[in-house]
C-alpha cells in the first residue's frame, strides 16, 4: 500500500519534470504560427525586418515564413529537421561565436523553453504550420 502511493508521487514528479523540461513533449507539434512567430516578434523583428539593423547587416527578414525560409544574403539559417547544423539554432544558443549570440546585445539570451521551442519546431521540419 505504501509503495503503491510512494510509486505515484514518483511518477507524478517525474512526469511534471519532463512537462517543466520540455514543453514541446508534452504539446505535440510546435507551431509556427502559435510558438514560433510570436518569439521571433519579440525577440527579433525590431532588427530583422528591413530598416532593422540585423537586416541591413544580413538580409535576414523574419516577418513571414517564406522571407525567414530564404535567409540571409548567403543563404538558409534553417536546415528543416537539424537544428544541429541550423545556423538560426546555433547563434541562439551561442554555439557560435558569443559576439553574435542572438538576440543580439540581450543579457542572458533567449530562456531555455523559449529555445527548445525553436529546436523543436526546426527538428519537426520547420513547417509553415
Ligand atoms: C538588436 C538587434 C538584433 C536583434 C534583436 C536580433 N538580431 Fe540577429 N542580427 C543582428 C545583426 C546586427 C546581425 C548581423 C551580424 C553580423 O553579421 O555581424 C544579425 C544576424 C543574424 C543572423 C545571421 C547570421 C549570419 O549567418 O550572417 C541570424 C540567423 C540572426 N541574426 C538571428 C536572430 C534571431 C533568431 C533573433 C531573435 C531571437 C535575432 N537575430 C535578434 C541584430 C539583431
Amino acid at each position: 500500500m505504501k509503495n503503491k502511493i510512494l510509486m505515484r508521487s514518483i511518477v507524478l514528479t517525474v512526469s511534471s519534470f519532463l512537462v517543466t523540461a520540455f514543453p514541446a513533449l508534452a504539446l505535440g507539434d510546435v507551431s509556427y504560427t502559435n510558438d514560433v512567430k510570436p518569439i521571433l516578434h519579440d525577440y527579433c523583428l525590431s532588427c530583422h525586418q528591413p530598416g532593422g539593423k540585423g537586416y541591413e547587416r544580413s538580409g535576414l527578414d523574419m516577418s513571414t515564413y517564406q522571407s525567414l525560409m530564404k535567409g540571409t544574403n548567403y543563404g538558409a539559417v534553417i536546415q528543416p529537421g537539424d537544428s544541429f547544423s541550423s545556423v538560426l539554432i546555433q547563434l541562439v544558443e551561442g554555439r557560435a561565436h558569443p559576439s553574435i549570440k542572438m538576440p543580439y546585445g540581450l543579457e542572458g539570451g533567449l530562456s531555455k523553453d523559449k529555445i527548445g521551442l525553436l529546436k523543436t519546431w526546426v527538428k519537426q521540419g520547420a513547417k509553415n504550420n
